[in-house]
């Protein structure tokens, strides 16, 4: 399922990205806030591609889109819609540290949520898409945040990542609330 944004094509990863996936995700950030296998090795790269993301397609229960720009074909990143269930499922995104803050991630997730909320066959008709993220993650906030997730709260040392425990901030975004503006969230990110 291939989507297109102005700057941007996303489609499903192929074994010609594993090198690319295992190089970003040695980045200490994605170490740090995603659930990505650490250390990250190559063959943690070619179960993803060759394991994890057909089977996640397949099932249809987690469908992850690498990133690319229309004019060059290296991955930058992978945006996701995981634990798919009732109507609902779970934005999750990472990106090569060399293109962050230049909006990509922003436009990839607005595509990835439009595409969630429409009616089948266009989309998959989903009524809520959850955000979670260690809250400590201001870059992450941001992103869920421009593309239309509410606040909806913290869980206090929820979470231990690499040894450290943390809080967890809670978001989501229904097919009914606009998507344009983004809504007040209380913390750093305000
Ligand atoms: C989160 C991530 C995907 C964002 O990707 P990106 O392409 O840089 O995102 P964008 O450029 O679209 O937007 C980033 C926003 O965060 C803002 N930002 C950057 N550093 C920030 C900080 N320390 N605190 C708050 N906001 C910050 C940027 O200014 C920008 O917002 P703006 O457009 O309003 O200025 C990227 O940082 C990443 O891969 N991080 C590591 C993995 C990760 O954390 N994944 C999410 C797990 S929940």
């Amino acid at each position: 399922m291939e989507l297109e944004t102005p700057r941007l094509i996303l489609r499903c990863p192929t074994e010609g990205d594993i090198e690319r996936i295992f190089t970003i995700c040695q980045d200490a950030d994605i170490a740090a806030f995603t659930t990505v296998p650490h250390p990250y090795r190559r063959e943690s790269a070619t179960e993803f591609v060759s394991g994890v993301i057909p089977a996640g397609w397949s099932t249809g229960s987690a469908l992850a889109w690498g990133i690319y720009l229309k004019d060059a074909p290296q991955l930058l990143g992978v945006v996701s819609l995981s634990n798919a269930q009732d109507g609902a499922a779970e934005l999750g995104y990472w990106i090569d540290p060399l293109v962050r803050g230049q909006g990509v991630m922003t436009e990839a997730a607005a595509r990835v949520v439009a595409f969630g909320f429409a009616a089948y066959p266009d989309g998959l008709g989903l009524s809520r898409i959850g955000w979670e993220a260690i809250s400590i993650n201001g870059p992450s906030a941001r992103v869920a945040q421009k593309v239309g997730f509410r606040w909806e709260g913290h869980r206090r040392g929820a979470v231990v990542r690499l040894g450290t425990i943390y809080d967890l901030t809670f978001a989501g975004v229904l097919c009914t609330d606009g998507r344009s503006m983004p809504t007040p969230w209380p913390g750093a990110i305000e």
